[in-house]
């Protein structure tokens, strides 16, 4: 019955005209961030809890019915789903408009039933701070607003850039953040297709190596999964040592952290997705 549901939402949603949905979207967001939010969040939450995609269309972020991002994280994340994690996103959406944006964060709050919920935007987002949900305004290209932000946090588990997409703040930002992330956590970097667009996002279509890219830095780490292999002598850096693997999946780079820094061991069974 609940698959029939689904579908349902999925398709009805899929197939409404640009401005129709545009106002069904922003009449879903008055209502969820106002006061009876808990009644789309709780049969949300209840229902459809581990399907990513069906919460992603429910709760209108694009990282599913445009960018195709939820089925890549339901793989990353099923087994963390019901822990008590931290989980920072950067980039809250709707811009300038305080009210607009938030649906990420409600998709993950939706998702992480144990988790709490941390949103960082150059844009006041406040409007968003509900329950396990806390947002902070400051940009991801300014080391002491960061750090003031895990500060407050603690260890982040899960920390996902979607702002500004330009190639040197995403580069920044993860050299800034994953010493701060925990050991097993992931660093996930969104809409890496702007290391090809010139101009304002600093790509470079033309030299596709180019490490002042996402994709080209986030390329050249690859070789430090291997440093003990190295014949010539070697001092591997922090990344080369916390480093566990490096997945690259259409425009959407996910990086696993280590759980030590020591010799590499066999992982212990895999656990099943709940
Ligand atoms: C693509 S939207 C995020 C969408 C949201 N994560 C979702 O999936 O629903 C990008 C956001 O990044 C914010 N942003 C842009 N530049 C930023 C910066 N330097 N630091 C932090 N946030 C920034 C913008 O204000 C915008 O709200």
């Amino acid at each position: 019955m609940f698959d029939s549901l689904r579908t349902l939402i999925v398709e009805r949603h899929r197939r409404r005209p640009d401005a129709e949905r545009e106002r069904i979207k922003h009449r879903l967001l008055e209502f969820q961030i106002g006061r009876f939010g808990w009644l789309i969040d709780l049969p949300s939450e209840v229902f459809f809890g581990a399907d990513l995609k069906v919460l992603a269309t429910i709760y209108g972020t694009d990282k599913w019915n445009r960018h195709w991002y939820a089925q890549h994280y339901e793989d990353l994340f099923c087994k963390i789903r019901r822990k008590r994690i931290n989980l920072l996103e950067i980039g809250i959406g709707g811009d300038e408009n305080p009210r607009k944006g938030g649906n990420s964060l409600r998709m993950w709050r939706a998702y992480f039933p144990k988790g709490r919920i941390f949103g960082i935007d150059i844009c006041d987002k406040s409007a968003h701070d509900r329950g396990r949900i806390k947002t902070f305004c400051g940009s991801q290209a300014d080391p002491e607003f960061l750090d003031s932000v895990v500060r407050e946090i603690g260890e982040v588990d899960v920390i996902i850039d979607d702002g500004s997409h330009i190639n040197s703040h995403m580069i920044f930002t993860f050299q800034h953040l994953f010493p701060h992330l925990a050991a097993g956590g992931y660093y996930i970097v969104e809409d890496t297709q702007t290391s090809y667009w010139p101009g304002s996002f600093g790509g470079n279509e033309t030299d596709r190596n180019d490490p002042a890219t996402a994709m080209g830095y986030f390329k050249s780490l690859t070789d430090g999964l291997n440093w003990r292999e190295f014949k010539n002598s070697y001092t591997p850096n922090y990344f080369d040592l916390n480093i566990e693997s490096i997945a690259f999946y259409h425009n959407l780079i996910a990086i696993k952290k280590r759980l030590s820094e020591g010799p590499r061991r066999p992982r212990d069974q895999a656990a099943p997705c709940a």
